[in-house]
């Protein structure tokens, strides 16, 4: 069990563990997107530099594929754990799927983008919805100002979004809970040792993550079976 009392901070950090029961696949291991794809021809600004049709080929596959997923059991008790502790808690997630806002999340700072928004990757405007895939025969989408319409996601060699956010979130966290991530990808791999020593760090998921030493409690299963069941609020 994992007691939560009256005055502790909950900063909750997912990966692609929480999205793998609504049928998501992770990144790594078996099944992993990354077995498929090199990181670098679809995942970069490399990629985009070289064949932007094949790195948009790449999240119209994953829109469709996160357009008929569902939030699981691991998704909901997160919603309903942020509805008890209100402002005490924070989620940041690794995944760009939306799951977590449709199980009812509402703090939620996507560290890595969205995959329902898209941006210009010239100008100032700001990331907006979109749910469209773009696929040959469609060209790559065009800003009004002439640049290209990019997915909303950081990719490897950019920097991730709202860190000071996260970092404010971290420094006043009593509890700090990393569901279903490798920890292998930087910087989020390192949140867990900014509160160690301040804060009970935990891990919940079915294998061993990167970071494994600095945890000092570890749950060892499936994020849609643990959590539903090992919260107690005061
Ligand atoms: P990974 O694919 O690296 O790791 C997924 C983790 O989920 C593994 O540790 C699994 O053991 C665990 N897992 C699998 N099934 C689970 C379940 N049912 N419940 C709980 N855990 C489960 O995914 P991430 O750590 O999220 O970045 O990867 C981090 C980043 O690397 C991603 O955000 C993505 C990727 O490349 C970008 O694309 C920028």
């Amino acid at each position: 069990m994992i007691h939560i009392s009256a005055t502790d901070r909950v900063f909750v950090l997912t990966g692609a563990g929480v999205s793998a029961e609504s049928g998501i696949p992770t990144f790594r291991g078996a099944g992993g997107l990354w077995r498929n794809y090199r990181i670098e021809e679809v995942a970069s600004p490399y990629a985009w530099q070289r064949d932007p049709r094949l790195v948009w080929e790449f999240y119209s596959m994953r829109r469709r594929a996160a357009s008929a997923a569902r939030p699981n059991p691991g998704h909901h008790a997160l919603a309903k754990l942020e509805e008890s502790l209100q402002d005490r808690f924070s989620l940041c997630t690794q995944n760009v799927d939306d799951l977590h806002e449709q199980a009812g999340s509402r703090r939620v700072v996507h560290m890595h983008g969205e995959l329902f928004k898209s941006r210009c990757d010239r100008c100032r405007r700001a990331p907006f919805d979109d749910t469209e895939t773009y696929e040959p025969p469609r060209d790559v989408p065009r800003c009004h100002c002439g640049g290209h319409i990019r997915p909303h996601i950081c990719w490897f060699g950019e920097v991730p979004y709202d860190l000071d956010k996260i970092a404010d979130a971290l420094d006043q966290s009593t509890v700090f809970i990393a569901v279903g991530t490798s920890g292998l990808v930087e910087p989020a791999a390192s949140f867990v040792a900014r509160v160690r020593g301040r804060a009970r760090t935990i891990y919940v998921g079915p294998e061993e993550p990167a970071n494994n030493f600095a945890f000092s409690d570890c749950y060892w299963g499936k994020a849609g079976e643990l959590l539903p069941q090992i919260f107690r609020c005061d």
